[in-house]
């Protein structure tokens, strides 16, 4: 088994570097690392954010464990240059259309999260999330209107495939879990949005034993910090998808402890924490790197058919912070590494 490890940039080498030592230490048979830059890092040394060294590893490996992407030095560059496009890039090329985002919180850290712990502890849900779709790969551009006036805009559409598939996704998901999925949208508005409702109630029919419940986005982003345990699995579209998800993090403690697993139909997946680059810690040894851990968990779930070992790692994350571990994030003083070897010692 072949594993692509892309820390790009920002904090993504030292949390990638915490994930690498936890599987280094679990032994697991037939485990090969390549690493290869992606993002500002890789810009700065190739002259592009994906590389083709890097896209054909990506492409080569079973799964690919990836950190962030994002420097403040390139935000001038010409969009099609800048970190971002890396991991869009990677999302497109791959047909990583799904995207998994599960918030839960770990009762240790129920004083972490921004709500009322009684409130905070209900929450476990799976945010499913459209990736190769939406405004984020529509028509875009700058633009003069009549009256001289420079315009930006982002055409968003979907079409009905591109709803099924990801609908189905998130139909079976919930029939994993609770069974309830709740489907968000803006078709109030939208028709990109009443498209995307339509094909999920057509959907639906393959799908008669889950009960299915719409929310208009703005309600959901008010509902999740409200009420966040009415959630089992949420449906949503790339943008509302994007927001939502850094929300249930905060909710769920912190968006240091998220995961995500970006799938494709063949569960070849990209795996990589929900939070950014965060220029601003960089090298300084204060990113959390459980997200990353995590996420090397969900790699060896979806994609290495090595369950045992996952719930191994979940279990060890959770008896660090049972132990106290606390990085900044989580209201502590504890170090990227520190933090690792809190996961380490867990085993
Ligand atoms: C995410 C990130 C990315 C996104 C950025 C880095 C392009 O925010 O994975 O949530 O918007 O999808
Ligand atoms: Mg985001």
């Amino acid at each position: 088994m072949l594993i692509a490890l892309l820390p790009g940039d920002g904090i993504g080498p030292e949390v990638i570097a915490e994930a690498r030592r936890v599987l280094d230490s679990l032994a697991i048979p037939d485990l090969q690392f390549e690493t290869a830059v992606v993002g500002g890092a890789a810009y700065k040394a190739k002259g592009h954010p994906l590389p083709p060294e890097t896209l054909d590893l990506a492409k080569r490996a079973d799964a690919i464990l990836f950190g962030a992407v994002g420097d403040p030095d390139c935000d001038k560059l010409d969009r099609h240059l800048r970190p971002e496009q890396a991991i869009l890039g990677l999302r497109k090329e791959l047909n990583l259309f799904a995207n998994l985002r599960p918030a839960k919180l770990f009762p240790e850290l129920a004083d972490a999260s921004a709500l009322r712990p009684e409130v905070a502890t209900q929450i476990d849900m799976v945010i499913i999330r459209e990736l190769n779709g939406d405004v984020y790969f529509g028509e875009k551009g700058m633009r003069k209107t009549a009256s001289g006036l420079r315009e930006g805009y982002d055409v968003m559409s979907y079409n009905e495939d591109e709803v099924r598939r990801i609908a189905r996704v998130g139909f079976e998901t919930a029939r994993a879990r609770k069974g309830k999925l709740c489907s968000v949208d803006k078709a109030n508005v939208l028709e990109t949005s009443q498209l995307w409702r339509d094909v999920v109630i057509e959907t639906h029919a393959e799908f008669a034993d889950i009960e299915l419940s719409h929310m208009y986005v703005d309600n959901a982003a008010m509902q999740l910090v409200r009420n966040p345990g009415q959630f089992d699995v949420i449906v949503t579209g790339n943008l509302f998808g994007d927001i939502l998800s850094d929300q249930a993090s905060m909710c769920a403690g912190s968006i240091g402890m998220l995961p995500s697993a970006s799938l494709d139909a063949n569960q070849k997946g990209l795996y990589e924490p929900i939070h950014g680059s965060a220029p601003d810690i960089a090298g300084q040894g204060k990113a959390n790197p459980l997200a990353t851990i995590l996420s090397a968990a969900m790699m060896l779930r979806y994609s290495l058919n090595q369950a045992a070992i996952a719930d191994r790692i979940e279990a060890a994350v959770a008896k660090a912070l049972a132990n106290g571990a606390r990085s900044p994030d989580l209201g502590g003083k504890m170090s990227t590494r520190e933090m690792g070897d809190a996961v380490l010692a867990a085993f």
